[in-house]
């Protein structure tokens, strides 16, 4: 499924964010990040059929961290801003940026209120939930693997000292994978990434150590 509207959203966070890098992501790490929240959560919709309004949900997961970023240099996102300030503020870009784009206001008060509560783990509200599970799916797995090497190179880090760093986060990762998500399908691949990655800096360190 894929609407004009989520086109026109797409394109318009990839002008956005593309061509800027973050420390740790790389370059156009952001925008990357919210078509992979919005795609495994359509992916979950998919599976379970579940019975809701795809547009909002997508919409939401790709403009989730609009309030977030600061362009702080032509090249460079960093982001400082406190939770609830940037579910605030992203809520009313959404607005901004839907209004724009001539979305219905029922698609746009949707939208700004799964933003506005995009942090509340209390929320009830179904789309909320995945857009989160979705969210903290990224954190974990390759993904990880990229974003400590990339990190690595841009901080003068070793490469002993991206294994070392890896293993000092490794169990506060799978107590994050406990106690983060609340839907199985995401908990799941969470579990399976975290030992990919896990694989991956193992087997690193082995062979820095001339011990494989
Ligand atoms: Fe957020
Ligand atoms: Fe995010």
């Amino acid at each position: 499924m894929k609407s004009k509207l989520i086109g026109e959203v797409k394109d318009l966070i990839k002008k956005k964010y593309f061509a800027y890098f973050e420390k740790g992501g790389g370059k156009g790490y952001r925008y990357y990040h919210a078509v992979r929240v919005a795609d495994n959560a359509l992916r979950y919709v998919n599976k379970f059929n579940i019975s809701l309004d795809k547009d909002v949900l997508v919409i939401s997961c790709l403009l989730h961290d609009i309030g977030k970023t600061v362009m702080s240099s032509n090249t460079e996102i960093t982001y400082d801003s406190p939770i609830e300030e940037h579910c605030v503020k992203g809520s009313q870009q959404a607005e901004n940026i839907l209004t724009r784009l001539n979305a219905s206001s029922k698609l746009i008060n949707h939208v700004k209120e799964i933003i506005l509560n995009h942090h509340d783990l209390d929320s009830e509200l179904v789309e909320i939930k995945i857009l989160q599970n979705a969210d903290d799916l990224d954190e974990f797995g390759m993904l990880n693997v990229w974003r400590i090497l990339s990190y690595s190179f841009q901080t003068d880090r070793s490469p002993q000292d991206s294994c070392h760093y890896w293993f000092s986060v490794y169990e506060t990762m799978q107590s994050k994978i406990a106690s983060n998500f609340s839907i199985p399908f995401f908990k799941e691949m969470a579990l399976k990434r975290v030992e990919n990655c896990n694989y991956f800096f193992t087997s690193f360190s082995k062979e820095l150590n001339s011990n494989d």
